[in-house]
Formats: structure tokens, C-alpha cells, sequence
């Protein structure tokens, strides 16, 4: 019998058009453009200001970017899956209303929450059900509207996030391409040091909770960053030794956008050179979920059919992990 593998078959994005430059950034928390560039390698991010937007609205743009790329017809979608950290409703999952507004008539559809590694890990939960035979067509979203949980007070977090979407298809493929393998962590130590305190059944919202600005985010960007530089690069050596690849088999490095020196030095310890690493932070900042997807989209015209893409990715909880996977497509 021949093997089922999943591979990605299309992509698509979206941001929001409203740029919040570092400039900008300077006028409303104390920081300065060459910090914020030397410390992050981030220049500006796009934020979705419109009111009463959430992030299924990027979610849906993104999705229908994909969708009018390739002429896919939605009912044929059997599922929908969205990774954020930031939905419309705690309760009452986006990726359902998103299914609904792209006319997926025939999908189940949930959320999924894993913080910036949500995409990694929607990845290889799309890819298990196709290997299984189970599901033909799963579309899976990447979709952050951060600027809604950020502290526009706090220069910790002001300067790092940005708001956007991207979207991927994954379907069976029986030559071989698709994800090969992947290497997954978590480890509950880091809800420490990168979390919303208040609005989950630990600490409902209150008067008092929103007082404290306790439903922004919160981070310990030291601490984050020492784990995320280590496990980063841990995984992505795992996962090139066991699979027997060269710095020279890898074609493009697919990296959560957090800090440019974090995607760095996970390169250097690839061994990778520089030109094979997908970079867009300086444009998007970190908008979480949705940054290997709009990596990927950004990058789609370059990558060709059988080319080695090596993802990786660290987020809060914390989560990591990486995914090595052969595209599956010339796009152009
Ligand atoms: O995506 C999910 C996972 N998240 C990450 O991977 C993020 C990981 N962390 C980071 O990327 C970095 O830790 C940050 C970018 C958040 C911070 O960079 P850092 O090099 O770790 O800076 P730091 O927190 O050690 O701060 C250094 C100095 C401090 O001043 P003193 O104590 O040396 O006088 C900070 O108060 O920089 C100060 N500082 C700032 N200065 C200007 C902190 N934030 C700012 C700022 N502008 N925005």
C-alpha cells in the first residue's frame, strides 16, 4: 500500500493595514528605535484598529486569500483549524465562525491553543488525521489580533507584538513529500513567566483584575528568551541529526519570528547560512500564531517541489518543538 503523507498545497495571508512603527512605539512608552532594533530586529508591525474586528476577521481574510489562490471550493474542506491566543470569545471557538463566514458547510472546526508554537503544533494535529486516511482537506489557521492583549503601557511587550494571519492546506500526498517528522516539547514551568493572569477560572475578571491590567500580556523577556534560545536550537539539532540532514540538505529555516537573535541562533547552531533563513520580523513583529504561516507566505515563490523546510518554534506555557517537511509544489 502506498504511504500517506501531508503536505502543505497552498497558502494564504493576511495583515491588517494601520503600521505601528518603532517611531511611533517611541511616543507612547519609553523606548527608542535603535533598542527596539539592536535588541529585536523588529522595525514595525500592522494593527487591526477597526472596532469590533476580532481575530476571526483575520483568520477569514486569510483563508479567503487562500481560497481565491488556488479556486478551492470550500465545502470540500472537511475541517478547520485555528491556532491563537487571542479570540474572538472565550467561549464559542473562532475557528467555527470562520468555517461558517468561508462557506465550509461541510466541516467540524476548534480552536487550538499552544501560544506562539500553536501553528507547529496545528501542524502536526492536520497532519495526523490525513496520514490516518481520516480527513482529505484541513485547512489550518494561524491568527493573532495581539494589539488586543498588549499593554500599550508596557515596553516590555508594547514594542515585540503585531497583529495577522495566515493560512495553510494540508492533503494527502502519495509521493512522499509532506511532513517527514517532528519533534514536540512542552513544560509547565514557563506559565511563569509568560501568561495573562486574570480572565481564566484561576483568577476571573474583576473589577479589581482590570484595575491591575491583569488581562494584558505579562513576560519575564530575560528568562523567556534563555529557554527559547536553548530549546530552539535543541530541537532543530534533534530533529537534522535523526533524519540525517546536512546544513547543505536544508533548504529554507522556517523560525518563529519572536527575536531576531533567537531565529540567529538557532541558524548558527544548524549550521545553516543566512540566506536560507525565512525572516519577515522586521514588517510583522511577533504575531505569534500566525508567523510561520505568513512566513510562508511571504516566502511561497521561492520554494520549489522536494525543497527541505526545517520549522521551529517556542512559545509561552511553554511550548516547542520542530517539524521537518518537503514542499510540495513550484508555486509559480
Ligand atoms: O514568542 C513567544 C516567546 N517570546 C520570546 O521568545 C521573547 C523572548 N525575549 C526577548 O525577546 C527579549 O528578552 C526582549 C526583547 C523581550 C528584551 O530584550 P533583552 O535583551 O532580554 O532586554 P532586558 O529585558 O534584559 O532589558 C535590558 C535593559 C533593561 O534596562 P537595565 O535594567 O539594563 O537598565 C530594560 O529595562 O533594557 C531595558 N528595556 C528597554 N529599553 C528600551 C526593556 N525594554 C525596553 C524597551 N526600550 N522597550
Amino acid at each position: 500500500m502506498t504511504k500517506i503523507t501531508a503536505a502543505i498545497t497552498a497558502v494564504g495571508a493576511h495583515v491588517p493595514d494601520d503600521v505601528l512603527t518603532n517611531q511611533i512605539l517611541e511616543t507612547l512608552v519609553d523606548t527608542n528605535d535603535e533598542w527596539i532594533t539592536s535588541r529585536t530586529g523588529i522595525k514595525e508591525r500592522r494593527i487591526l484598529k477597526e472596532e469590533g474586528k476580532g481575530t476571526s476577521y483575520l483568520a477569514i481574510k486569510s483563508a479567503e486569500n487562500l481560497i481565491q489562490k488556488t479556486k478551492l471550493d470550500p465545502k470540500e474542506i472537511d475541517l478547520v483549524i485555528v491556532a491563537s491566543v487571542s479570540n474572538d470569545m472565550p467561549v464559542a471557538a473562532t475557528a467555527v465562525y470562520v468555517a461558517t463566514e468561508i462557506g465550509a458547510t461541510n466541516a467540524f472546526a476548534y480552536d487550538l491553543q499552544a501560544a506562539c508554537s500553536g501553528f507547529l503544533y496545528g501542524m502536526s494535529t492536520a497532519a495526523a488525521y490525513i496520514e490516518s486516511g481520516r480527513y482529505k482537506k484541513i485547512l489550518l489557521i494561524g491568527a493573532d489580533k495581539m494589539s488586543s492583549i498588549i499593554d500599550y503601557t508596557d515596553r516590555t511587550t508594547a514594542i515585540i507584538f503585531g497583529d495577522g494571519a495566515g493560512a495553510v492546506l494540508f492533503e494527502p500526498n502519495t509521493e512522499g513529500l509532506g511532513l517527514q517528522d517532528e519533534f514536540m516539547r512542552s513544560d509547565g514551568v514557563g506559565r511563569h513567566f509568560l501568561k495573562i493572569e486574570a480572565g481564566g477560572s484561576m483568577l476571573p475578571a474583576s473589577i479589581e483584575t482590570v484595575t491591575n491590567r491583569q488581562h494584558f500580556v505579562k513576560q519575564e523577556g530575560k528568562q523567556v528568551f534563555k529557554y527559547a534560545v536553548t530549546n530552539m536550537a535543541d530541537v532543530s539539532e534533534i530533529i537534522m541529526k535523526r533524519n540525517n540532514l546536512s546544513h547543505d540538505d536544508v533548504d529554507w529555516l522556517v523560525a518563529h519570528q519572536a527575536n531576531k537573535r533567537i531565529i540567529d541562533a538557532t541558524a548558527n547552531r544548524m549550521g545553516v547560512s543566512e540566506e536560507k533563513v525565512l525572516m519577515n520580523i522586521q514588517k510583522y513583529g511577533n504575531t505569534t500564531s500566525a508567523t510561520l504561516p505568513l512566513l510562508l507566505s511571504d516566502f511561497e515563490k521561492k520554494f520549489k517541489k522536494g525543497d527541505t523546510l526545517i520549522f521551529a518554534a517556542f512559545g509561552g506555557g511553554f511550548t516547542w518543538g520542530s517539524i521537518y517537511l518537503k514542499w510540495a509544489y513550484n508555486s509559480n
